[in-house]
């Protein structure tokens, strides 16, 4: 550790801002930020989400405007949801070429060829029972589910997906979607996979602006137990062995110490999701003016000091141009 008081004094290497900026570890820049966007069918529709500042449920022929918006300020990937036209027990809007995702990404793909596209792959927004998975005899089957999810990933690979995220926490899932990608000649689409996925209050005003909670039950039974560390890093290193290409750990800020250990343990890249409840949390409480501004940058700060190579946020636009203004 070098030696100790008077000699070492820490604070030398932080007396001025010259100095402070030449040691910076850490920089978040606009490209490792991916945008997330909530599609809804129909034409023309822009709809605030109440609890999420800044965040809108766009139609395909509106979604322009925000995307442009993220390009220019030099956020290039996006992450798509979608708010399907019906729902069924089995989630069949969700491999539905003329659903919201799917054209979005056919037209977006065409429009913006500098644009890096990334669909959610899960069936909660899609189910009438708001379940990630199909239920038999009551609970969430999860090799049923596998079929239906292998499909969604396919049926978004064909409308231009260059990556798919798959975020239901069902076993097997990566390899059921690789398999699926590599024989239907897909072996460029990437998996972006929700690898440890705790069992969240904080995806809360998510589950608003998707209109995706579970209509009985919650979704303890395949998502993380958040008091467990080595559980989420098994699962994560398991999701890599099956041939993931990139590993999404969320809620990202309560998860900071598992990003941490996956990284010293993992090749692959990570990505952090800063989710609904984290983005509403401070966004509400810099609203009221208990926090400074800067504590939302801050923030994604820390989460890329952890080690994410990728940050997931709802604030992607606003921060790029933020970081771009400071240099
Ligand atoms: C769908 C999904 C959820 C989130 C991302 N994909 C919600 C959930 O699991 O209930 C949460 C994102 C957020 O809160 O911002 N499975
Ligand atoms: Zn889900």
């Amino acid at each position: 550790m070098g030696a100790p008081f008077p000699l070492s004094r820490p604070r030398r290497n932080r007396i001025n801002p010259v100095i402070r900026e030449m040691l910076r570890e850490t920089d978040v820049r606009p490209c490792n930020l991916v945008l997330p966007l909530f599609l809804v069918p129909g034409n023309g529709v822009s709809e605030p989400v109440k609890s999420m500042e800044g965040v809108f449920r766009w139609s395909c022929d509106m979604v322009q405007r925000p995307v442009e918006e993220a390009l220019e300020s030099g956020v290039r990937s996006f992450l798509l949801f979608g708010i399907p036209s019906y729902k069924d027990d089995t989630g069949s809007s969700a491999d539905d070429p003329s659903e919201p995702v799917q054209r979005a990404l056919e037209d977006m793909r065409s429009r913006y060829p500098e644009a890096y596209l990334v669909s959610d792959v899960c069936l909660c927004e899609y189910t009438s029972h708001g379940h990630c998975g199909v239920i038999r005899d009551g609970v969430i089957h999860n090799d049923g589910t596998l079929e239906r999810l292998a499909s969604v990933a396919l049926s978004h690979a064909r409308a231009g997906a260059h990556a798919v995220a798959p975020s239901d926490m069902m076993d097997g899932r990566i390899i059921a979607v690789r398999k699926a990608l590599e024989s239907h000649g897909f072996p460029d689409v990437a998996i972006w996979s929700y690898a440890a996925k705790f069992a969240s209050a904080f995806y809360g005003p998510f589950r608003e602006a998707a209109q995706s909670a579970p209509s009985f039950g919650d979704r303890k039974s395949h998502q993380l137990p958040h008091f467990n560390r080595l559980e989420a890093l098994r699962d994560a290193l398991m999701d890599e062995d099956e041939g993931a290409d990139l590993l999404i750990v969320k809620p990202a800020g309560t998860s900071l110490d598992v990003i941490r250990d996956l990284k010293d343990r993992t090749m692959l890249p990570i990505g952090g999701y800063v989710v609904s409840g984290e983005h509403c949390m401070l966004k509400d409480a810099i609203g009221a003016g208990h926090m400074d501004k800067s504590a939302y940058l801050e923030y994604h700060q820390c989460v890329r000091r952890a080690g994410c190579s990728v940050i997931i946020t709802y604030g992607a636009t606003e921060l790029a141009r933020e970081i771009s203004v400071q240099g």
